[in-house]
């Protein structure tokens, strides 16, 4: 990279508030929906006409698209939408990425600084004093709540039905689902297989949730739960599992909480059981943006979350469950289409 490239990458940074801004505005005032709609370009006095929007307003967010690479114009000062754009406009990983950023962080990002010096989320307290965002998730506001969920589910969804796959290849009778949420993975399951039995452990708001969602279906008794606090070494993780399921869970914690789960999950089971870990790796990935995405989720965790957490690398987990006592029995990488590893674990005989 040139100097003079250099210079502009770092300029990117400095004004990317402003980028991000205007790119939601162009989105969501329908400027872009507009200019799709007309394949040969359209000019700025029917783009005024179609989004209702000022002359002033309109330059102020053409421009910016222009130079962020979101619009192109023509010969005849048409504009269309380049292929970033487009990608702005309607692919649902990059709307669910942006109303992530928009709704749940970019308010309380202004506190990360504080959040790395105090290993705290000081972002967070933007929604509410609690220490961390699990506590108070069911509480958040409604749209808050809702692009934190589509986040959450978009990513782990697609590994769901090969992770399936993989988990009932051996016998699987009593399953816990530590931190099973909103109960799509329980669900999942007693649809996969008509006999298996899940206990979903998770803290009181997810839990309840989870209850009221899973009360409905037919195999609502296969479903059992347990209210848990795990950032708590002293609360025991139950005894009775041939089955440990854990999906973007461990991501939820440092290090040193890691080992205290991993600790009293070993606790808890027996040498013929099996521990899932299914967590997307931000070293292990196909794509140079889902890396960028990874590690930009570290940030939330930092700012956010928790205050503690991250996006791990490979090494980094398989370390962890070897310390605490565990062999891995396989590792199944990029399962499916998604971003997404398993770690299939027992007791080290
Ligand atoms: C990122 S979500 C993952 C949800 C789900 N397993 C999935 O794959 O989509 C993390 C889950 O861990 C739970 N959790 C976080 N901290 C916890 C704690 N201290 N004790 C118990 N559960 C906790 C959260 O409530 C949430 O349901």
């Amino acid at each position: 990279m040139s100097a003079r490239e250099a210079k502009y990458e770092a300029q990117k940074i400095a004004f990317a508030p402003f980028y991000f801004q205007a790119t939601l505005a162009l989105k969501e005032l329908g400027v872009l929906e507009s200019i799709a709609q007309h394949r040969a370009g359209i000019g700025l006095n029917a783009l005024k006409e179609s989004t209702g929007l000022s002359l002033y307003g309109l330059k102020i967010l053409l421009e910016a698209g222009l130079v962020s690479n979101l619009i192109e114009q023509d010969a005849h000062q048409k504009y269309s939408l380049t292929i970033v754009g487009q990608f702005i406009r309607s692919d649902r990983m990059t709307e669910v990425n942006m109303n992530f950023t928009k709704d749940v962080c970019y308010e309380g990002l202004a506190h990360f600084k504080e959040s790395i010096i105090e290993g705290k989320p000081e972002g967070l307290k933007v929604f509410g004093n609690w220490p961390t965002v699990y506590e108070g998730l069911s509480q958040l506001p409604e749209k808050v709540k809702k692009s934190w969920f589509e986040f959450d589910h978009f990513y782990s969804d697609d590994a769901f039905p090969f992770a399936m796959d993989l988990v009932f290849k051996e016998p699987v009778k009593q399953l816990f689902d530590i931190g099973g949420n909103t109960g799509k993975w329980a669900k999942a399951c007693c649809r996969y297989n008509n006999s298996v039995r899940i206990k979903i452990l998770d803290l009181p708001g997810q839990l309840a949730v989870a209850q009221q969602n899973i009360s409905v279906e037919s195999f609502a008794e296969r479903v059992s739960y347990h209210e848990i606090d795990l950032l708590d070494a002293s609360q025991a993780i139950p005894k009775g599992a041939d089955t440990v399921w854990m999906s973007q869970f461990l991501d939820c914690f440092g290090t040193d909480e890691i080992l205290s789960i991993l600790q009293r999950i070993y606790a808890a089971i027996d040498e013929h059981a099996f521990v899932y870990i299914l967590e997307p790796f931000w070293n292990n990935q196909r794509f140079p943006a889902s890396r960028f995405c990874l590690v930009g989720t570290s940030m939330y965790f930092t700012c956010i979350a928790n205050g503690n957490s991250k996006m791990y690398h490979t090494d980094e987990m398989e370390q962890m469950t070897v310390d605490t006592g565990f062999e891995l029995v396989d590792s199944f990488e990029l399962i499916g289409d998604s971003y997404h590893t398993l770690l299939k674990l027992r007791k080290k005989m």
